[in-house]
């Protein structure tokens, strides 16, 4: 019999993950999984969903997913202009994604980022917009591969419209 490719899949965070055992390198990142992923999950203010590969409690990656809303005034005009007189409408917020630094360059940014497009698109309660809130130039060049563009104020805070997103599941 032939040895098989490990299966990959993706789970809400619990105790059966060794969130000890991930290590992206950046500690900011790190200490929010150890410490305060499982505490926002309990209060109900971000998901947080692991990307583990079959027979290791150690995730390969995590993202956090909570719901936000963006100014209309944040929006470049000729998206805002079509859109109802709010002042606000609402988004997905992707507030965290990391990569453990030795399953980094195999695709496992995208799969989670992908995950993520998939889940919020799968929500059946509405969101205009994916969001995200980029650490550095690094990540915002990561996210803008991925047709994430910045808001009118500038910064790093990314949105695509979900119905770009749906496009890419289409
Ligand atoms: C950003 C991060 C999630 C990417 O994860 P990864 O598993 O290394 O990325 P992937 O292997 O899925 O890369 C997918 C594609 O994006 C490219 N890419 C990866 N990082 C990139 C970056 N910073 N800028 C531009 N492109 C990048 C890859 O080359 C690859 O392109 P290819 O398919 O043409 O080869 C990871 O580097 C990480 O965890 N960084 C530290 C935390 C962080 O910055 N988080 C992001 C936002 S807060």
């Amino acid at each position: 019999m032939s040895a098989s490719a490990p299966t990959i899949r993706t789970e809400l965070l619990s105790d059966r993950h060794d969130r000890n055992g991930f290590v992206s390198g950046v500690e900011a990142l790190d200490k929010y999984l150890r410490q305060q992923a499982g505490q926002d999950i309990r209060r109900r203010v971000a998901s947080c969903f692991v990307l583990l590969a079959s027979g290791n409690p150690v995730p390969i990656g995590y993202y956090t997913l909570a719901a936000t809303s963006l100014d209309l005034a944040e929006l470049p005009d000729a998206l805002a202009k079509r859109l109802p007189r709010y002042p606000r409408v609402p988004a997905t917020l992707m507030g965290r994604l990391a990569v453990d630094a030795r399953h980094r360059g195999r695709g496992n940014g995208e799969l989670l980022l992908f995950g993520a497009f998939s889940r919020a698109l799968r929500n059946e309660i509405a969101s205009y917009a994916f969001v995200v809130d980029a650490k550095d130039e690094t990540a915002a060049r990561f996210y803008s591969r991925y047709r994430l563009m910045p808001v009118v104020s500038g910064g790093r805070r990314l949105f695509v419209p979900m119905a770009e997103i749906a496009k890419i599941f289409a």
